[in-house]
């Protein structure tokens, strides 16, 4: 008799999961960290490996795309200054163990592991200081892994 209510209520339940993730994801501009692709932690010292030289660089007006190498225990690099008002992508890998990276105020979150680099994009409209953390335990100095970017 209450098998018809149950099947309603879960059907009921779904959608509402359903438009919660809808919801973060186009009105919260909530994202899901994709792998961009995969590299060999060995070869991030090439010449040509834009880990080997990380850095902010400008595509477009207003277009930029950041890489970033993390290592025990530090983010290269760890201070940008990016024009506010700008887009920016980031590509993030680790040379050695497991690590995160988080952008306070922003809705930058990810993992960021040896052998994939980690992509996510966020605009900076708002000019002020933002604060990076690796917030995986990466070891004895995790700590202390951290670094800003500067929005001027
Ligand atoms: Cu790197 Cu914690």
């Amino acid at each position: 008799r209450f098998e018809g209510a149950w099947i309603r209520i879960s059907v009921v339940i779904l959608a509402v999961f359903l438009l919660a993730v809808l919801a973060s994801g186009f009105a919260m501009g909530v994202q899901v960290p994709g792998v961009y692709q995969r590299i060999d932690p060995r070869t991030l010292y090439d010449p040509g490996s834009p880990f080997a030289n990380p850095g902010l660089r400008e595509l477009a007006p207003g277009k930029y795309e950041l890489y970033l190498r993390a290592q025990i225990w530090q983010f290269a690099p760890n201070e940008i200054h990016i024009p506010a008002g700008s887009e920016v992508t980031f590509y993030v890998t680790s040379q050695d163990v497991q690590h995160g990276f988080k952008i306070m105020e922003t809705n930058v979150n990810m993992m960021v592991l040896p052998g994939q680099i980690s992509t996510l994009k966020t605009r900076f409209d708002t000019p002020g200081t933002y604060e990076f953390v690796c917030h995986e335990y990466c070891g004895q100095l995790h700590h202390t892994m951290f670094g800003r970017i500067i929005v001027e």
